[in-house]
């Protein structure tokens, strides 16, 4: 496909479906064919903004040969049906986070794309901001040393959802940018989440923690109850800081040269006191560009050039999975759940205890 121009179908026209179709349609080498949405008013207002075929019937979508990939941006409890039939369809496809409501559904869909040749992406739209890859170009110089823990705040009032917590809807930016900042996945997850209007059980406050096998860990705090728009990250490194304030329209990262010196040797108690390193405060170039636009062109090579996604479904799966982790240990109070990692070995894929995840990254 790689002289070709690629058709996609977006099937969700709400919030965030336009914003794929705006992207899709300016690109050089793709374009939108047809936007689906079961609510008709969503696709008179798409008609209006572009020259498009519009459907409410998604096997529309699905039986066009024209049609040479999907993108998803519905609620979530509609992703997997989407998508399955989607792939089983032969189209390539793209699904916004998080990628399915349950683990299982999304290795179903990993599979069936492998088996069938096609192209899964997952919506982890930050992975692919400047400041994020920035950070991570920080992080793995070694800059700032080792990373002793990260926390994340993404807060704001509402919007409340129907289908799914706070933590289902704001946490996977967090858990994506932090996996794909620490190169690892964590062993355990604890999370606390508190519901506070109707008697719901949809928690709209959650607190998580992240164990990695290093011993670091991360926390997110996702709120749709607070009086502020916050989306902020601080990584926090043996040697300097990094604060990410995604909200500021300029200078969104800001590196610390600050850390605590312990003395080396010490014989008493008495003589044993911190100190601290106050340097300088650095705000690193960053070129301006729409995180989606680079997510979409990727998306684009990857069906081109038969490549696999950096938002891959076993990045998207890797999400659902400390989700659901993070839903059981709510339903336990905050208990520490341990997060069966998956290794893929051709096509079979392996649970991984706590233990032996440990062993593989000390190896
Ligand atoms: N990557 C990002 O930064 C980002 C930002 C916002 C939302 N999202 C994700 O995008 C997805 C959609 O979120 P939203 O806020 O746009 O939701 P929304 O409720 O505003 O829009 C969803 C749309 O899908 C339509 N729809 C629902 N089920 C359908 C079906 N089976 N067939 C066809 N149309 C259907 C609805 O009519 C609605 O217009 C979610 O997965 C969300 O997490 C991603």
């Amino acid at each position: 496909m790689k002289n070709q121009s690629i058709n996609v179908g977006v099937v969700g026209c709400g919030y965030w479906g336009p914003n794929l179709i705006r992207n899709f349609w300016a690109l050089p080498d793709s374009s939108v064919k047809t936007a689906c949405d079961s609510d008709p008013v969503r696709l008179d207002h798409m008609k209006k903004l572009y020259p498009l075929e519009t459907t409410s019937d998604f096997e529309q979508i699905i039986d066009d040969p024209d049609i040479h990939a999907v993108a998803i941006a519905t609620p979530v409890s509609s992703h997997y049906d989407l998508a399955q039939k989607s792939l089983m369809a032969g189209k390539h496809t793209f699904i916004e986070k998080p990628m399915t409501r349950t683990v299982e559904q999304g290795h179903e869909l990993i599979e069936l794309a492998a088996r069938k040749n096609l192209v899964l992406m997952v919506g982890h739209t930050f992975i692919y901001s400047t400041p994020v890859r920035k950070i991570k170009e920080i992080v793995e110089s070694g800059d700032i040393g080792d990373i002793l823990y990260i926390s994340a705040q993404r807060l704001n009032l509402g919007l409340f959802q129907k289908d799914i917590n706070v933590a289902w809807d704001l946490a996977p930016h967090d858990i994506s940018i932090i996996l794909y900042i620490m190169g690892m996945s964590p062993v355990s997850v604890n999370c606390q989440g508190k519901n506070h209007f109707n008697g719901s059980k949809i928690e709209d406050v959650t607190n998580m923690s992240l164990n990695f096998p290093n011993g670091g860990f991360a926390t997110i705090l996702s709120s749709w109850l607070d009086p502020n728009k916050i989306r902020r990250m601080t990584f926090v490194g043996s040697k300097k800081m990094i604060l990410y304030d995604d909200n500021k329209p300029l200078e969104k990262i800001k590196i610390y040269d600050k850390h605590v010196e312990v003395p080396e040797y010490y014989d008493t108690f008495g003589e044993f006191s911190y100190s601290y390193h106050y340097g300088d405060v650095q705000s690193p170039y960053l070129k301006q560009e729409e995180p989606l636009k680079v997510e979409c062109q990727h998306f684009i090579d990857c069906i081109k050039f038969n490549r696999k996604p950096e938002s891959s479904g076993e990045e998207g799966l890797k999400v659902v999975q400390i989700l659901e982790a993070a839903a059981r240990s709510i339903s336990k109070n905050g208990l520490k759940m341990p997060i069966g990692n998956l290794i893929t070995g051709g096509d079979k894929v392996f649970p991984m205890t706590e233990d032996s995840q440990a062993r593989r990254y000390m190896s």
